[in-house]
């Protein structure tokens, strides 16, 4: 496995491993402290392709002034052992001065899709999102990138920006990874005290269980929406930032009394919580045929 630290590297290693372009390339992009998450993409980046790369970079332009940009956990020696068993053949682990050697004058934004979900409670965290992606797909020129669905709306983004400015590249969402009693895996898992870990656990909850309320005869968005929230609320410690209910992956609102006549288009049911400090978001994707 070649670790590429500049962008000169990176370039002179995958153009003589993709044999200028000629072979697959897939990408996975992280901020590291890679988990099982993690590891499901980098699989499936290497199955589907001929070569895999991750890219480690805790992108600063994508964190607000007060969120946890310094104290986001890091641990390379730990992500390239397990970039290195999952197949990963390039990781690109530049330094910030690498990636910004001064500061951005152009910015990505993909405007509607962004103001909304984590957009809202994130100002202009999106953009940040955008630009470094879009700066990475310009430098490893991938044929398909691998994204978890965890991040749903970040997954709509990019698919947006994909389109509109023809990136010739395909977009993969891979399911969310999960422990054994349903946490979705996040690298800010790592912040939770003991006792918000065990409460945590109400958000995969809560979306089992709306699973089963969006098929009652007579639900609405609107007391669909009440449920999922009382029932979050049992958790002591959870400060629900929002939970929402939307279609996916445009992000615009159901019509109310949609739900009863049942779904038009696949509707996603996203949520972030707040224990203590820590930021949690998690969400499921109901289809019209009732599927998953
Ligand atoms: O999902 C993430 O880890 C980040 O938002 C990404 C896509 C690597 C961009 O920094």
């Amino acid at each position: 496995m070649i670790v590429a630290r500049t962008i000169t590297d990176l370039k002179e290693h995958l153009y003589a491993l993709s044999e200028g372009g000629r072979r697959s390339i897939g990408f996975v992009p992280t901020m590291g402290y890679l988990h099982e998450g993690h590891a499901s993409l980098m699989r499936e980046a290497k199955a589907k392709n001929v070569i895999a790369v991750l890219s480690v970079f805790v992108n600063p332009t994508q964190f607000g002034p007060n969120e946890d940009l310094d104290r986001y956990p890091r641990d390379e020696e730990r992500d390239l052992k397990l970039a290195d068993e999952c197949g990963i053949d390039v990781v690109f682990l530049p330094t910030v001065q690498q990636m910004y050697p001064k500061p951005s004058k152009t910015s990505i934004i993909v405007s509607g899709l962004t103001d909304r979900l984590c957009g809202a409670s994130r100002p202009r965290h999106f953009d940040g999102v955008g630009l470094i992606v879009g700066k990475l797909f310009h430098l490893i020129k991938p044929d398909r990138v691998y994204f978890g669905m965890k991040d749903a709306q970040q997954v709509a983004v990019i698919q947006q920006m994909v389109d509109d400015l023809n990136f010739d590249t395909v977009i993969v969402p891979c399911p969310t990874v999960r422990e054994p009693d349903g946490l979705a895996l996040s690298s800010r898992n790592v912040y939770l005290s003991a006792e918000h870990r065990a409460q945590a656990v109400i958000l995969s909850q809560s979306l089992e269980q709306a699973r089963g309320w969006i098929q009652e005869e007579t639900m609405t968005a609107g007391s669909l929406l009440s449920r999922v929230k009382e029932r979050i609320g049992s958790a002591p410690d959870a400060v629900i930032d929002y939970v929402e209910l939307l279609r996916y992956p445009s992000l615009e609102p159901l019509d109310e009394q949609e739900l009863t006549h049942k779904l038009e288009s696949p509707a996603l049911l996203a949520m972030a919580v707040k224990f203590g400090t820590t930021r949690l978001i998690d969400n499921s994707l109901y289809h019209p045929s009732g599927g998953v």
